[in-house]
């Protein structure tokens, strides 16, 4: 039987209704209202894609966005006074520097140089290391639109083998600990794992995060089981996810399209998060 579709359009537009509700109640209670500053390194087309749809996003459900753009030879220093005056702006409830940065800049400095309750990315080591011990955090919006999406099948994660292809910071590592902290049993493969196909084989619920287009097809999917599909891959002027979606859907329960699937949710996640750090200052 053919799987059934997981929407994460229509999730993401219901979700989006909430919050919009949400940031209109908290302007009427106290009058703040919650305001995302996107920082943007250089002229990267794709990031300055990203960075229109997340201000975008904003004015829709009423969030403040602002966008701090700047050249692309700025040095560390430079970038690291931006962001403590950000820190220090009361107006300014989520900071996001878009990734990647340019060579002359550390990543890792820039990430820990952004208050953690402030850290709309989740990528601070402050909210890992909350989100691994199960303490109340800002999560990371890939992992977070992905639990979501799960959650949106109506079955349960607890008890059930969860196996993560892909161990990034950004989605693979903190997925695979949220599906653990959801009480699943995780399995995380990578780029030297060996005997994927039985590995995968065995996973009630399959996520793929590994930049390859249709790679993951039906000799990897258990019947009946849950397949997130991560993957934005261009094929031309087509996006194409890690999975091979016509061959899979025949066997798997559920399964996410490209697009239409993890995308949507990821910028909804950043709304929900810009909400959250909000919602503290009140
Ligand atoms: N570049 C691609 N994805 C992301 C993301 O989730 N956050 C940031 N800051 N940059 C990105």
């Amino acid at each position: 039987m053919a799987a059934n579709i997981i929407d994460g359009k229509a999730l993401s537009n219901r979700l989006r209704e909430s919050i919009k509700q949400r940031v209109g109640e908290l302007k009427d209670r106290s009058g703040i209202t919650p305001g995302l500053t996107v920082i943007l390194v250089g002229n990267d087309p794709a990031s300055a894609v990203y960075v229109r749809n997340k201000e975008r996003a904003c004015r829709q459900v009423g969030i403040n966005s602002n966008i701090i753009k700047l050249e692309e030879n700025i040095s560390q220093d430079e970038l690291l006074w931006h962001i403590d005056s950000l820190n220090k702006d009361k107006n300014v409830h989520g900071i996001l520097v878009q990734l990647p940065l340019p060579p002359q800049i550390d990543p890792v400095m820039v990430i820990n140089a952004i208050d953690p309750e402030k850290d709309v990315d989740g990528f601070h080591p402050v909210n890992v290391g909350r989100m691994v011990t199960g303490q109340d955090c800002l999560e990371p919006c890939t992992p977070k639109g992905i639990i979501r999406l799960i959650q949106e099948t109506g079955k349960p994660i607890r008890g059930k083998n969860a196996v993560v292809i892909g161990r990034s910071n950004i989605v693979g590592k903190p997925v695979s600990l949220m599906l653990l902290q959801n009480d699943a049993t995780v399995t995380i493969c990578h780029s030297k794992t060996s005997g994927l196909e039985e590995i995968c084989k065995r996973a009630d619920i399959l996520v793929v995060a590994i930049g390859r287009p249709n790679f993951i097809d039906s000799r990897y999917v258990k019947d009946g089981a849950t397949v997130i599909d991560v993957g934005t891959n261009r094929v031309g002027d087509k996006l194409v996810g890690d999975v091979n979606f016509e061959e899979v859907k025949q066997i798997a329960g559920w399964i996410t399209p490209v697009p239409g699937g993890v995308g949507p949710m990821t910028i909804t996640m950043l709304l929900e998060n810009t909400l959250q750090a909000a919602l503290k200052n009140e």
